[in-house]
């Protein structure tokens, strides 16, 4: 999720900026999980970061992501069985964006499978 929206329940500042009762503030969780400061060269993927658990793909406080631990798991398992089941997995083509703002992700990302480690 790319970003997402807070009203202010009262007036207040943040990073210096005023914000009134009841003004909507957008926030970029995108943006700040590139944020130089916090993680160097933060353009490079780099999942083995000291902190790469600080990032803010699932937000954070009241409403972190219910389902963050079962989209882990999802990740881990589905990541797992793809890269043993196809350890030569290579792009075979350039891959598509879905022409989204929130929900950033591709519809097409064109793969070479073969060899396959074992049948299906
Ligand atoms: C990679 C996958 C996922 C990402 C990146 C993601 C991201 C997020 C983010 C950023 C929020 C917070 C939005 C905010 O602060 O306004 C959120 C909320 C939420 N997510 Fe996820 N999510 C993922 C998967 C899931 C799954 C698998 C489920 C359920 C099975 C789920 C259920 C929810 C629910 C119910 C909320 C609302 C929590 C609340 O408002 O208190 N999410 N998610």
């Amino acid at each position: 999720m790319q970003r997402t929206g807070r009203i202010a329940h009262r007036t207040t500042k943040v990073a210096g900026e005023r914000v009134a009762e009841g003004q909507a503030v957008l926030i970029l969780l995108g943006g700040a999980n590139r944020d130089p400061a916090v993680f160097p060269d933060p353009h490079r993927f780099d999942v083995t970061r000291e902190n790469a658990g600080d990032h803010l793909a699932f937000s954070s406080g009241a409403h972190f992501c219910l389902g963050a631990a079962l989209a882990r798991m999802e990740g881990e398992v589905g990541l797992r069985a793809l890269f043993d089941r196809f350890p030569d997995l290579t792009l075979d083509g350039a891959p598509h964006r879905r022409p989204t703002r929130v929900l950033r992700g591709y519809d097409a990302m064109p793969a070479h499978l073969s060899p396959a480690t074992v049948d299906a």
